[in-house]
């Protein structure tokens, strides 16, 4: 989506910087700029800074810093065209829509509106007496819900013909196209005809939190179908790595906690059962996407994954992209049963609800697998179990938790509390030690300007990329170089540079300063990231501390990073000299045979 210039511009003038990042972090002015805690690293003495004369901030201890946009892009997690977006809502500004947009809201309703009249049609066909009969009979007492589930549900069944859904769609007049893109339909190849993707399948509509139907789970009855379950594929309104299938349900009940299966089967059944808070993906593993939007709606997750090996891989690895997103996640162990859904019909809902109350917390989930690995009665693994299990512990941050923990080690494998404490200890020690070690390497290298994260390059080129910094820095500041630039009456090009980062900087501010509206600081957004913005406006304020910013100091500036790149390209000349002959004297090697010939 690509915003006017007009858009970014009216919005600026409306947003002050400072009660924008005041309504964030508490501010305290000191003298013509104001101070506060820096939201993006965690810091004892403020070195957070908001300039009102220059609409920007800046952190001198972790280098964040750029204006409203940057600050709404880290503060808020959006990219550039979102960040504009939040910061057009809250000053009132209106984006004006293009017209391949309002194409593709439109095309979105449409879907949905499809999607509307299919759920209907299945619906309708589950119900009729005689096309539904199969999968009626399947659902009640194969499944065993009831009539109330079903409908609350909305499920529907797909009957076995290839035009039944299409030849509704077509007399409300939507187009092969329109249902394709929706995947509710394929375009056969022979034909050219459109036939119904979902056939002879129990249709299960995924209902978004606002009350679309945005797609379709499909579980095949007849049994001799490929695919057990059909789910439509990414559409215009529908992302599967985004989608939670029931959270329209469980959005209400869940401020305690969510529970995640793998199937929509278990989901219904959990549902019908009175556990109200459960979803699952869509055909897909959990993704970090799903994690985030989880944890909007709760603050823990019990894991109910199915019990055979590949589901409990799958809780290993989605507890730990809960933990990115610091939800807390127990895990529901059970036995006797593969899923949520059989364990239900085997055992009762009570027996279900103890499963619940028994999920372990991520340690001991991990206590578990590590003793699986080990025939603890044999000495020699009983030993390599508790040194895996004091690598866990050690690495947990909460001494009286690390305490729980020693002591249910302690008790399962019977090993004295003391000896287990005496080991976590030693692997702390040692990883306290190589934290420090890395430490100090950091700070080193960012002293001698390597592990320049932005700018890589600077550290090879110390003295070109110091005259780049100064140019990018006066260019970013005053419109007057800008155009000396231009004009050529400071001779620069992007040839000059020798660092990529500065190069990109200069090809973008010298871009837009040729555009319609011309160059401002506002506009970068789209071109950088928000760690690149820091760097930037780290340059612009550099600059602005200082008194002489003239015509004088950009040519010197221009002159130094010419005369680096020069000896620079004498320095590394050599070198290439150096494999030049080596080149050569292989060739001559090679060539010989030939020449004695
Ligand atoms: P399972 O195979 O565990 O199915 O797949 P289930 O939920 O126990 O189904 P029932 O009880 O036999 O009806 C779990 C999930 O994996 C996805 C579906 O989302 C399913 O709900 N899946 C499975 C597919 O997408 N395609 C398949 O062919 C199978
Ligand atoms: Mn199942």
């Amino acid at each position: 989506m690509r915003i006017p210039h007009e858009v970014v511009e009216a919005i600026k003038d409306r947003c002050d910087i400072v009660d924008l990042i005041g309504s964030y972090v508490t501010l305290r002015r000191a003298g013509s700029n104001y101070n506060g805690s820096c939201p993006f690293h965690s810091e004892k003495t403020p070195s957070f800074t908001v300039f009102p004369d220059s609409q920007s901030f800046f952190c001198f201890g972790c280098e964040a810093g750029g204006d409203a946009f940057t600050f709404i892009m880290r503060s808020e997690n959006l990219d550039y065209p979102n960040a504009i977006e939040f910061l057009a809502k809250r000053t009132g500004v209106d984006i004006p829509r293009s017209a391949e947009e309002e194409k593709r809201g439109l095309s979105r309703k449409r879907v949905y509106e499809m999607n509307l009249i299919a759920a209907r049609f299945f619906r309708e066909c589950l119900f009729d007496p005689v096309l539904g009969r199969e999968g009626m009979a399947y659902l009640q007492e194969k499944r065993g819900l009831s009539v109330p589930v079903i409908r609350r549900f909305g499920l529907g069944f797909a009957p076995n013909d290839f035009t039944a859904l299409v030849t509704v769609l077509k007399k409300e007049g939507y187009t092969d196209q329109e249902m394709k893109e929706a995947f509710l339909c394929g375009i056969s190849q022979k034909s050219g005809r459109a036939y119904d993707y979902f056939r002879n399948r129990i249709m299960f509509p995924v209902i978004d939190t606002t009350g679309n139907v945005v797609a379709f789970s499909g579980r095949d009855v007849g049994g001799d179908s490929k695919a057990k379950y059909l789910n439509s594929s990414d559409t215009p309104g529908f992302q599967k790595r985004k989608h939670l299938y029931a959270l329209n349900f469980a959005k209400n009940h869940c401020a305690d906690e969510l529970i995640l299966c793998e199937g929509n089967m278990d989901v219904v059944a959990l549902h019908a059962a009175g556990f109200e808070n459960a979803v699952a993906s869509l055909g897909t593993a959990l993704t970090d996407d799903h994690a985030r939007i989880m944890a909007k709606y709760t603050k823990q997750v019990i894991l109910a994954y199915d019990s055979d090996e590949a589901g409990q891989r799958a809780a290993h690895r989605a507890m730990a992209i809960f933990a990115k997103v610091g939800l807390d996640v127990r895990i529901l162990q059970m036995e006797g049963a593969k899923d949520p859904d059989e364990y239900i019909k085997k055992f009762g809902a009570d027996r279900f609800r103890q499963l619940l109350k028994k999920s372990s917390t991520g340690f001991n989930f991990k206590l578990q697998t590590v003793l699986s690995r080990y025939d603890v009665t044999r000495p020699e693994e009983k030993i390599k179990a508790a040194a895996d299990l004091c690598e866990i512990i050690a690495r947990v941050y909460s001494a009286a938790e690390r305490e729980v923990y020693i002591h249910a080690v302690a008790d399962q494998l019977g090993i004295s509390t003391d000896s287990l404490q005496g080991d976590v200890e030693r692997i702390r020690r040692q990883h306290i030690k190589a934290d420090q070690q890395q430490q100090s390497r950091q700070a080193h290298l960012t002293a001698m300007n390597l592990g320049d994260k932005i700018n890589p390059e600077a550290a090879g080129s110390v003295q070109a990329a110091a005259a780049e910094d100064i140019i990018i820095g006066l260019m970013l500041l005053y419109g007057e170089h800008r155009k000396a630039i231009r004009s050529g009456v400071v001779p620069l090009s992007s040839d000059s540079f020798v660092t990529a980062f500065n190069r990109r900087a200069f090809e973008a501010i010298m871009a837009l300063e040729a555009g319609e509206g011309g160059f401002d600081f506002a506009f970068l957004g789209e071109f950088f990231s928000p760690d690149e913005m820091g760097r930037l406006a780290k340059l612009e304020q550099k600059r602005r501390a200082l008194t002489e910013n003239g015509t004088v100091v950009l040519r010197g500036a221009a002159e130094t990073l010419a005369a680096a790149k020069e000896k620079k390209a004498v320095k590394d000349a050599p070198a290439m000299d150096g494999l030049q002959m080596l080149l050569e004297g292989k060739r001559k090697k090679i060539k010989r045979p030939a020449d004695e010939a």
